[in-house]
């Protein structure tokens, strides 16, 4: 197999495949608005042609870069929040050894991310880890103005120059940001800082595909140019001049958009497989952020599954029937394992002998799909080949374009957050922030403070 599959057919008992195909000309429109850029955030359309247009020149400079900080890290930190940090985290769980932090050989730093909460207890307890290891840090913020990473960074700056001198640490920190703008440029200016630049036209949730995803995923050994390689695969594929029926990002932005219509207002991504826990994250912000807007949206929610069929598989069985889900189906697992024959067969299993975990798990993963038609849940299943960085990649641009797609089928602007704003002013207003007086006391007075 050597594409990424969108199957449908079991959605076909709740939408009309003429209610799914009824938007292959506003699709086949929308793919014009992106290719011409003529829609709206048409200045954050630099991920569209991303893959295809980024030379060898600029993997080779992050991967020097990155075997640079491995051979002098036990652990780099990540600093970041939102799109500068979860493209990266995605990957480095689906891709990597599930235990990859507790091994006790291990060939590639620790990863560990910081900056993406206001945590105390979390950020203490990553100070006094450090203590122990030789770190790095990359600090990743397009705006440069963020406060979450800017604290993060404040502290682990203070801390990393204090473990190895100001000098030394300005080698062992690398920052990602605006090539002018923002208070991170001009402290990696002024400190001297080896930087990549996010460049104006991609947005945060849009640019795994840069220096933002692929420095953390080159350092976490994964393979950047194979990754790159699958997401040039994707745009061809889900590119303008691929038929309607035969692009899996029109196919999936069209069935999600029929369903939502028919009232199906939440769709849950179910993984079969911890590692891709974290993907999910990725896509609930990438679609949150991009279609919740203007009070219109397909809410976007994560399960892992067979774990939260013990929790969450009770609601979507029988509870409101305002779900659809989108099965994220891995065909080969990278590893093998076969269930043993256990002669006192006390749990009375040994029917499944010899049997490989994943033709348990594969049967669990059908099993569910058809209870879950039963129950009144329509059922989209993604088909991915192997989590491979090839594949990974693949994967990613298809999300992102058919995000773009389904976005401007809303008719909302896929690449802004308006709405991400409001918490800050009342966070700095509480604060004491100069220039948010006001703000902070009628904030106070509905906290009941006066
Ligand atoms: O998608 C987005 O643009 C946001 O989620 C940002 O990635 C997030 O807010 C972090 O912003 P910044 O990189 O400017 O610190």
């Amino acid at each position: 197999m050597d594409k990424l599959t969108v199957d449908i057919s079991n959605i076909y008992e709740f939408v009309s495949s003429k209610q799914v195909f009824a938007y292959k000309d506003e699709l086949m429109h929308n793919q014009e608005l992106l290719e011409e850029k003529t829609g709206k955030g048409n200045d954050f359309l630099g991920w569209l042609n991303l893959p295809s247009s980024t030379p060898n020149e600029e993997l080779n400079a992050i991967n020097a870069i990155a075997t640079d900080l491995r051979s002098k890290s036990e652990i780099v930190v990540v600093v970041g929040i939102g799109g500068s940090y979860l493209g990266a985290k995605a990957a480095i769980e689906a891709l990597g050894n599930s235990f990859a932090n507790i091994l006790p050989k291990r060939e590639n730093p620790i990863v560990l991310f910081a900056g993406h909460n206001i945590c105390e207890d979390y950020h203490k307890d990553l100070l006094d880890l450090l203590d122990g290891y030789s770190y790095s840090i990359i600090v990743i913020s397009k705006s440069g103005t963020t406060t979450e990473p800017a604290l993060a960074f404040r502290l682990l700056k203070q801390h990393l120059e204090k473990k190895v001198g100001k000098a030394e640490a300005s080698q062992r920190i690398v920052a990602i940001t605006d090539k002018s703008k923002g208070a991170l440029r001009k402290l990696a200016d002024q400190e001297g800082y080896r930087t990549f630049i996010i460049s104006d036209d991609i947005g945060g949730r849009y640019s795994v595909l840069t220096a933002v995803g692929l420095l953390p995923i080159a350092i976490a050994g994964f393979n950047i140019y194979d990754l790159i390689d699958g997401a040039k695969e994707a745009e061809k594929n889900t590119g303008i001049d691929i038929r309607f029926d035969e692009n899996p990002a029109c196919i999936y932005a069209a069935a999600r958009n029929a369903l939502y219509r028919k009232g199906k207002n939440v769709e849950i991504m179910v993984n079969y497989t911890p590692k891709l826990h974290y993907l999910t994250e990725w896509w609930k912000q990438l679609y949150g952020e991009s279609e919740g807007k203007e009070n219109k949206g397909i809410f976007p929610a994560g399960v892992d599954f067979t774990s939260d069929l013990h929790s969450m598989g009770q609601y979507i069985q029988e509870g409101e029937r305002i779900i659809f889900e989108t099965v994220l189906s891995v065909v080969s697992p990278l590893k093998t394992l076969t269930i043993p024959n256990d002669p006192a067969n006390l749990d009375q299993l040994n029917f499944l002998s010899g049997k490989r975990y994943s033709e348990v798990n594969r049967m669990a993963e059908q099993g569910t799909i058809l209870a879950h038609i039963d129950g009144g849940v329509p059922s989209i299943k993604i088909v991915i080949p192997e989590l491979s960085p090839y594949w990974l990649g693949y994967t990613m641009y298809f999300f992102e374009r058919a995000c773009a797609l389904s976005g401007y089928t809303l008719n909302v602007n896929p690449f802004d957050q308006p709405g991400v704003e409001e918490y800050k002013k009342n966070m700095f207003a509480l604060l004491g922030k100069p220039g948010f007086e006001e703000k902070g006391k009628e904030l106070r007075r509905r906290l009941g403070e006066f």
